[in-house]
């Protein structure tokens, strides 16, 4: 029977293109070319004219099976495409919270470098570059420390190729700039050092420090201590206590080493300042007359201070960090906290 094929053909390639169809659009349209007005099915239900009257009844059930079948599986299509359409609107929900990305930000030293930085360019010091590969005479012998001095032995330093060196302390700064400015100069320079020393709770070797000094005519020790009070009162609390021990640097004459009074126990001792009350923060002086002479300015005319701390010290004070190693392990469970 002829029409009975053509049903089974119908049945055919409307399933498959049920089952193929990928959108609610598609399963419109199989719908309209399968059981719409001018669609397949209803052609041949129109066609059962022809047949002959004792399949009738057959050939009409047949049909019916079809059409619901169809309409079913249609329908089935249509509920899954609804429902995923659906979790797709859910999850697009505008009012939601948006997914948080981390931003980065700077690391604590940096911050710690740029606050101190900051109070220095506010009392009219000028932040400068500097290199980090020296030679030996701008790490040591313009500034005083001649081959086979004791003091080398503090500052001993990583050699490399070329018999250039990593240098071991910022005031390289000073030479750098003095040789090619005149004075009057104002000057602070913050960067890396390297000293090849075992590495423990208290020494890296790489840390930063921060260089300044001021020269001119007529600058006194008294300038010198005007500036650093300054620096410790912005950055460590206006209640804080200044005190400078006599010390040596061969580049600074006289030389002295500056404490803060705690600013954790107000100088009663405490754990931090290991019970003494005061927390040494830096190393300064009068420019040695012998720098002078290495950058070819006139001792009897000009004369300066310089200073130098170490920023991860000052850094670990002012935050308690009891471990320099933690600055360096890039452990962002550490570095949130800043
Ligand atoms: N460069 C010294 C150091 O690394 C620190 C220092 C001390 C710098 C005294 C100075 C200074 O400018 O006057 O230990």
């Amino acid at each position: 029977m002829k029409l009975l094929e053509k049903l089974k053909g119908i049945e055919k390639a409307a399933i498959k293109e049920i089952i193929d169809g990928g959108s609610l659009d598609e399963m419109e349209k199989a719908r309209v070319k399968y059981l719409g007005r001018k669609g397949a099915l209803t052609s041949a239900i129109k066609n059962m004219k022809h047949v002959a009257k004792k399949d009738k009844p057959r050939v009409g059930k047949l049909i019916n099976e079809l059409k619901q079948k169809m309409t079913a599986l249609i329908e089935e299509k249509e509920r899954g495409f609804r429902e995923q359409e659906q979790v797709l609107f859910e999850n697009n929900d505008a009012t939601l919270p948006g997914i948080k990305r981390e931003v980065g930000h700077k690391h604590p030293l940096i911050k710690t470098m740029e606050d101190i930085i900051d109070i220095f360019v506010r009392m009219g010091f000028k932040s400068v570059d500097s290199p980090e590969v020296e030679t030996d005479f701008y790490n040591f012998e313009a500034l005083n420390i001649p081959k086979n001095h004791p003091s080398k032995e503090t500052f001993h330093t990583f050699y490399v190729e070329g018999g250039k060196l990593l240098r071991s302390q910022t005031s390289t700064a000073q030479i750098r700039i003095m040789e090619k400015y005149k004075p009057p100069l104002q000057v602070i320079h913050a960067g890396k050092v390297y000293r090849p020393d075992a590495v423990d709770a208290s020494h890296s070797f790489m840390f930063y420090q921060i260089e300044g000094f001021m020269v001119d005519e007529g600058i006194v020790f008294s300038d010198l201590k005007g500036v650093l009070e300054k620096f410790a009162k912005e950055y460590f609390g206006q209640d804080v206590k200044m005190r400078f021990r006599p010390h040596y640097f061969p580049f600074t004459e006289p030389s002295a080493e500056v404490d803060i009074s705690c600013f954790i126990c107000e100088g009663k001792g405490c754990r931090v300042c290991s019970y003494k009350g005061w927390l040494e923060i830096l190393g300064a002086g009068m420019v040695n007359p012998r720098v002078f002479e290495f950058v070819k300015y006139d001792p009897s005319k000009y004369t300066g201070f310089a200073f130098g701390m170490g920023i991860d010290r000052i850094s670990m004070l002012k935050h308690g960090i009891d471990d320099i190693r933690l600055f360096y392990e890039n452990d962002v469970r550490f570095l949130k906290q800043f």
